[in-house]
């Protein structure tokens, strides 16, 4: 006999609103019109605008398969020779921190599924202490924080006036917050709006968080997707280890290493000594436990044959270039173009200043939104655009969709 159901119990469960990145992705397939362009997620496409699987990734999974790996579960804190590859790249092989055993690495569920972990981590044995994010920042940042339970606020990062760094704003929020507070900083190429501080300023926020025993937790998402190179990407995380600080840091092999889907990242937590490295670790593995068991093997594998074998570490730093590249070329293009459009003499050059994946193009909620309603062209109503969707041919229409956008909406 069938059940009769009068009122669900799920009645009181209200519809989600999209997802203000991925439900970007949704409209774009929903919309028919052939001039159609998808700039909202942050995803490589190839200049024809497809999807790219790099050739050193299907290298590394030629090998995987000739070498018959099984399908075994992993450890809870995930596979050993990814995790010491992956601390190895973000610090150096040399760095005193891995040579002293002072860092507790456990493979994430991606640069997210990590970011999560931290949380849980700092929940559980710093309840109450505040999280501090940059205004703006990836939404997702606190969707993180709110469902691990920690409380978290802003500190001032973009300035409108010069689509540039607030930095005076920057320090002193984080000077005003209470003292022993969590900083979470991008590491490279800050998404949403492209802009990084400069070394020295890096400098001055490592001695205002020095100053305030303030904690960083870095988000490193774009490790050699910003500039081409893994190293310089991953300089201000090493100024910081070399000052001696406690640290998170959050790793993502989502875009420099195009594996998005896989869910690979590491969740790295750098100590004074090798003794509490090992604490923290097992206490990590113990919050992994009971969220997921144990990690996805299969981008563990790739992420370590590539970084574990020199000429396809090689190959891989070549195609991370490759990608850079093309995207400073439509950065570049896309200025050009709106300079020679716009009559007006507005300074577009805050566009060839930032870096990464990412524009902030100081397109507000409704400018934004003529732009996919009447342009087609789709992307998040902050203002930001994902110039790695982009190729030479359409730079032309977009920047007659921003001048438009910019010059007749309000
Ligand atoms: C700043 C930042 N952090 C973390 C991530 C995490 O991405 P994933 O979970 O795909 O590694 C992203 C992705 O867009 C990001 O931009």
């Amino acid at each position: 006999m069938a059940v009769a159901v009068d009122v669900s119990r799920f009645e009181n469960v209200s519809m989600a609103p999209p997802d203000p990145i991925l439900g970007v992705s949704e409209a774009f397939k929903a919309d028919t019109d052939a001039t159609k362009l998808n700039l909202g997620v942050g995803a490589y496409r190839t200049e024809d605008l497809q999807p790219y699987v790099l050739k050193v990734v299907n290298k590394a999974e030629q090998l995987m398969l000739e070498r018959g790996e099984n399908k075994e579960y992993l450890p809870i804190e995930g596979l050993a020779a990814f995790n010491k590859a992956t601390a190895e790249l973000l610090l150096g092989a040399d760095n005193p921190v891995i040579k002293n055993g002072q860092i507790a690495t456990v493979q994430g569920l991606s640069g997210t599924g990590s970011l999560r972990l931290g949380a849980a981590f700092i929940a559980r044995y710093f309840p109450g202490v505040k999280v501090l994010i940059s205004s703006p920042t990836w939404g997702n940042h606190k969707n993180i924080l709110s469902d691990a339970g920690v409380p978290w606020s802003e500190y001032r990062y973009f300035d409108p006036q010069t689509v540039g760094l607030d930095f005076k704003g920057m320090i002193e929020d984080i000077k005003a917050a209470p003292n022993g507070s969590v900083i979470l900083l991008h590491g490279c190429a800050h998404n949403p709006t492209g802009i990084d501080p400069t070394p020295e300023q890096w400098e001055a926020i490592a001695d205002v968080l020095e100053e305030k025993g303030h904690m960083p937790f870095f988000d490193v998402a774009y490790q050699g997707f910003a500039s081409g190179s893994l190293d310089d990407d991953a300089s201000s995380v090493r100024k910081f280890a070399s000052r001696g600080f406690e640290m998170f840091v959050a790793q993502s092999y989502s875009k420099n290493l195009g594996l998005y889907a896989e869910r690979i990242g590491a969740i790295n937590v750098i100590l004074p000594t090798a003794d509490l490295a090992a604490r923290v670790k097992s206490q990590l593995k113990r919050l992994a436990r009971p969220m997921y068991s144990n990690p996805p093997v299969h981008g563990a594998r790739i992420v370590a044959n590539v970084v574990g074998d020199s000429v396809l570490f090689d190959e891989w730093r070549a195609e991370m270039q490759m990608m850079a590249g093309r995207i400073k070329g439509v950065r570049q293009k896309l200025y050009e173009a709106l300079l020679s459009k716009d009559k007006s003499g507005k300074d577009w050059s805050f566009i060839l200043k930032q870096i990464g994946m990412f524009s902030f193009t100081g397109l507000t909620k409704s400018q934004s939104d003529n732009m996919t309603d009447k342009w087609h062209v789709y992307m998040t109503k902050d203002g930001r655009i994902s110039l790695a969707g982009l190729n030479l041919a359409k730079c032309d229409y977009l920047a007659d969709a921003i001048i438009d956008s910019y010059y007749n909406v309000k």
